[in-house]
């Protein structure tokens, strides 16, 4: 690891505080996510040697409480000339007996294969398995159009494994595998075979040619006697593009998923992809995603990072039986003192300010009425020449149940080299029109809550004044219940560690 490469990221003002990074160099998929006698455990897709992905290990952090993490020594590091000699990809931790185990896909010459490797009691040190690949190859007599990432579980006293892949020409896919000692693997088959055909490839809904990181769970609900629903999380992409992160509800039976409905997990595009989840010792279902970068490669290059998470999202099952994603409620405790913004009707046109920040947690509550359009701006300049704005547009008769949620960052940065599509998704809203709106501002991460749903984004803005943050009606009629603004602190302690790596 490059000392100068943790120096340059961290003097980087667009570096985020409270999202997970790595301490420098480049962090793609979170991987290994669990909680180990009370402590919780994070590996991620990393490269210590450049801010781009290259021959990626499995970078390590722990954390008591979820928020604030501790760098670990890298966990995973290629081999000279085994079956992960040109990476670690993605995979999970299992508990197998006592033993911490990591499930990851080995790379080698453009090939990916399952591999295995056991920990130290701390999870400090692992050893691959003399045995790697545990499987040789995809199922044969089935054009596969990739072979990795795992989701791994205990059933009716097996192991069982779902491997992300995909039929050429048909559909992205996982393939069901069973074993009674994690290190053989008999094929069940496929879970279930998704339509390549069925739409568009710039459809929100493209279920993709490759599914990547699947993860399949049974989350919990949102109330108490909500509905039961199997969740099957998928990343779907193709040879040229990473595009998008859909779970697909349903029912787990039989080897087989029978799904009942297709759901984006995320509004933001491809920023959020790749997400893993697990359950941790209090019950709750928690994830994290890939935030991806939204600038270009060499700006990442030359600021020494790439790649932050998502925070630490509860998911449940909601009442209309779609996930419903918040942050824990551990990201309260990054908050500061409380800035309290003024409430009532809202008159058109008058800008109420909400205090100001580049890391800061927005929470209010507005009720729209039929065709009311409210805008709540971030990162903005006090002359608006840079701005990002998060607009609540409710539909007006039939489609008054629902608001449309827009990232609009047509102004967000001056940097003319930044992405800056418009995001946009549908929020379900109650009859009396609320929103609880969250947003989540980290220099240059953000994510935005609506009633459940989920908008995950990046922006670069440029100037150093580029701070405020305020709520404007500009159509119809709202009402604003509550909105509070706290200032969030860095969830790192003190300087971040640099763990020597095997390869130097
Ligand atoms: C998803 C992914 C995985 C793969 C890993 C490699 O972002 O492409 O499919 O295992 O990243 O870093």
């Amino acid at each position: 690891m490059n000392e100068d490469l943790v120096e340059r990221a961290e003097s980087d003002p667009q570096r985020p505080r409270y999202h997970f990074t790595a301490p420098g160099g480049w962090l793609n998929d979170p991987n290994g996510l669990g909680q180990w006698q009370g402590t919780y455990h994070l590996f991620y897709q990393y490269n210590p040697h450049a801010a781009v992905h290259g021959r990626i290990h499995w970078g390590h952090a722990t954390s008591q409480d979820l928020v604030t993490w501790n760098d670990e020594p890298v966990a995973l590091v290629p081999s000279d000339d085994g079956p992960d000699r040109d990476g670690c990809w993605s995979g999970v931790l299992v508990d197998d007996q006592g033993t911490p185990t990591l499930v990851y896909s080995g790379n080698r010459d453009g090939r990916q294969l399952p591999c295995v490797a056991t920990g130290s009691a701390d999870l400090r040190t692992w050893v691959t398995d003399p045995g790697n690949p545990v499987i040789d190859h995809p199922p044969p007599g089935l054009d596969v159009t990739g072979f990795r990432d795992h989701c791994v579980w205990r059933e009716s006293g097996h192991w069982r494994q779902l491997v992300g892949s995909g039929v050429t020409g048909v559909g992205g896919t996982a393939l069901l595998y069973d074993s009674d000692d994690l290190r053989e693997w008999r094929l069940v088959g496929t879970l279930l075979v998704g339509d390549t055909n069925e739409r568009d490839r710039t459809d929100d809904y493209w279920t993709g040619d490759m599914w990547e990181c699947v993860d399949l769970f049974r989350p919990p609900s949102l109330e108490p006697g909500g509905p039961a629903s199997d969740v099957l999380v998928l990343s779907a992409c193709d040879d040229v593009s990473l595009h998008h992160a859909l779970y697909l509800t349903g029912t787990y039976a039989g080897d087989h998923f029978d799904p009942v409905a297709l759901e984006r997990l995320d509004l933001g595009g491809s920023c959020f992809y790749a997400p893993q989840s697990f359950t941790d010792e209090g019950g709750r279902r928690v994830m994290f995603g890939w935030l991806q970068e939204e600038r270009p490669e060499a700006s990442s290059v030359a600021a020494g990072w790439a790649g932050a998470l998502s925070v630490p999202r509860e998911v449940t099952l909601g009442v209309d039986g779609a996930l419903w994603q918040a942050p824990v409620r551990e990201v309260a405790s990054l908050r500061s003192e409380p800035v309290v913004g003024a409430v009532g009707v809202l008159d058109q046109g008058r800008r109420i300010a909400l205090g100001s920040g580049v890391a800061v947690d927005v929470e209010l509550v507005v009720r729209l009425e039929p065709g009311a359009v409210v805008e709540v701006a971030v990162r903005a300049t006090p002359d608006d020449e840079e701005r990002t704005v998060i607009r609540l547009a409710r539909g007006t008769a039939d489609d008054a149940g629902q608001v449309r949620l827009e990232l609009d960052r047509s102004r967000s940065t001056l940097d003319p080299a930044v992405e800056a599509l418009e995001r946009q998704g549908l929020v379900p809203v109650g009859l009396d029109g609320s929103v609880a709106l969250r947003v989540l501002v980290d220099h240059s991460a953000l994510e935005v809550f609506a009633n459940g749903r989920a908008l995950a984004s990046r922006t670069y803005p440029t100037r150093d004044d580029a701070l405020g943050v305020q709520l404007v009606l500009t159509s119809g009629s709202a009402v604003l219940d509550s909105a509070t603004t706290w200032v969030m602190r860095d969830i790192w302690s003190g300087p971040r560690t640099l763990w020597p790596s095997v390869d130097g």
